[in-house]
């Protein structure tokens, strides 16, 4: 096929993500090797975005694509009540790059299931049902972490899930408030979440959901003390906190995962992205 008839089959043929189908005009791509992209005509693109935020070591890695070989080779797929090496190692692996309180890693297809599982994960442990998460946030587009999901793209989803409970992240740079300092940011947007679960009933709140720092919507820093302050609430309330490391995990922030910058241990990390890269399909959730 030439690009143009690639283009005009997809189309005909295929609905785009997150796109008003009329206007889209994807630019077909022949080869694709570290950070750059090639066309049908050989014009040469450089991805300046990793993809989705997710190709973190760029296109056509030798040493990845030999071992999807290895394993499509070995077998493709074999049901979870049976062992596969691969499995095996990758959960060590991945709990030997977590902090001590993380003992196990629960395996997924993506990010928006992996967050789906924390809610089952959370409701199921603690016995209570509501979970907070962020107006300014993206958590997946299925139909929980849709409905966790805060912005505009939760709205076709609509009427959520019962118990599903929106929050005001800490938006310094845009608020009407002028704080003096962040340590005072952090102070007054800490109050409004307090305030917010004493309202909605500390003993009926499971979680607290929340990009470490906040991605599609943004790219939001917390301010200083931020984290570990929700962390506190969560401590006071028998809250679980569940950081979605979907996009600032796997190196993506200077450290392997996100709150690592930010002095605090989550109860649950859900991760997909980074973790291969884009070359296989995968998730997880990491619990105690
Ligand atoms: C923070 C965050 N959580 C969850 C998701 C959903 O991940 P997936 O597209 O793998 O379902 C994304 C995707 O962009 C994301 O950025």
């Amino acid at each position: 096929m030439t690009g143009e008839e690639i283009k005009s089959t997809l189309k005909t043929y295929n609905l785009q993500s997150w796109s008003k189908q009329k206007n889209i005009n994807p630019i077909s791509i022949k080869k694709a090797e570290g950070i750059y992209l090639w066309d049908y005509d050989d014009n040469r693109y450089t991805d300046m975005s990793s993809q989705l935020v997710n190709l973190n070591v760029g296109f056509g890695n030798k040493e990845i694509n030999n071992a999807i070989k290895e394993q499509v080779d070995q077998f493709c797929f074999v049901a979870p009540s049976y062992g596969a090496e691969s499995r095996a190692k990758l959960a060590k692996k991945i709990i030997e790059l977590m902090p001590d309180t993380m003992g196990k890693v629960f395996f997924t297809n993506a990010g928006a299931e992996s967050n789906e599982n924390a809610v089952k994960i959370a409701r199921l442990f603690t016995g209570k049902s509501k979970i907070f998460s962020r107006y300014r946030s993206y958590h997946g587009s299925s139909f929980g972490a849709g409905n966790l999901t805060g912005e505009p793209r939760r709205y076709t989803l609509e009427p959520g899930i019962p118990g599903f409970v929106k929050f005001f992240d800490p938006y310094v740079y845009r608020e009407a408030i002028d704080f003096p300092s962040e340590e005072d940011a952090t102070k007054y947007y800490l109050h409004k979440l307090r305030e917010q679960i004493q309202y909605e009933g500390p003993d009926s709140v499971a979680a607290i959901v929340l990009e470490t720092i906040t991605g599609s919507n943004g790219v939001i820093i917390p301010p200083k003390g931020y984290l570990p302050g929700v962390r506190a609430l969560c401590d006071e309330y028998n809250i679980l906190m569940i950081c979605d490391e979907v996009m600032t995990g796997w190196g993506r922030t200077g450290k392997m995962f996100g709150f690592e910058n930010f002095d605090v241990k989550p109860d649950i990390v859900t991760f997909a992205k980074g973790v291969t890269c884009g070359y296989v399909p995968l998730g997880g959730n990491l619990i105690y």
